[in-house]
């Protein structure tokens, strides 16, 4: 399965999947990843991965629908079939969902839909929950509201800062992201609908 990971920050879900895929468990192929932040940590971990990487400027486009024309070019002549967004801090435009919806997943670090957006481990906090998680989704138009595939609780312990939640809940991201991605890939090939 030939994936494209969309990323904007550090990448260790990024990492994630690709160790999952050098280790064998995953069987899929990143062959792009695309960055909104050219500065980005992930895009060392993609040359030290070896994986093409498209890195592009937003604000030098007009519009959405411009740059992700440029995006889905990239993607198309790479013969993407699948988008993983891990991290990816912008919404998908009608540009890219008009060919992939139904085959983008995101990766949101809440209990959706508790705490959607910016910062879901700063919400989670400051509201005292004694649990937020994990929540992998397919993506739609909206902010973190596609149809939930699979989600893991974290126990929020009271002496918690950011960092130890953060810490905690990015682990249970990087087992959950590369598994829920087989468990649909192996499910795709049993419905027939391979190509
Ligand atoms: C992850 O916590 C993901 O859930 C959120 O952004 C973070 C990205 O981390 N959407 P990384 O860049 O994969 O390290």
């Amino acid at each position: 399965k030939k994936i494209a990971v969309f990323a904007s920050g550090s990448g260790s879900n990024f990492q994630a999947i690709n160790d999952a895929i050098n280790e064998k468990s995953l069987g899929a192929e990143i062959s792009l990843l695309v960055c909104d932040k050219p500065g980005a940590y992930v895009i060392e971990r993609a040359e030290e991965a070896g994986v093409e990487y498209f890195t592009f400027f937003p604000k030098q486009y007009e519009t959405k629908v411009e740059f992700e024309t440029e995006i889905l070019k990239q993607l198309k002549a790479r013969d993407i079939e699948f988008i993983v967004l891990a991290g990816y801090m912008r919404l998908i435009g009608c540009t890219l969902l008009a060919e992939y919806e139904g085959r983008i997943v995101n990766i949101h670090p809440s209990l959706l839909p508790a705490f959607p957006g910016k910062d879901a481990i700063g919400q989670a906090l400051e509201a005292q929950a004694g649990v937020s998680g994990v929540t992998v989704h397919y993506v739609d138009s909206g902010m973190d509201t596609g149809p939930i595939i699979a989600q893991k609780a974290v126990m929020i312990k009271k002496e918690d800062t950011r960092e130890t939640l953060q810490q905690r809940i990015q682990k249970v991201e990087h087992e959950l992201l590369p598994r829920v991605l087989q468990d649909l890939f192996n499910q795709e090939k049993v419905g027939g609908v391979q190509s």
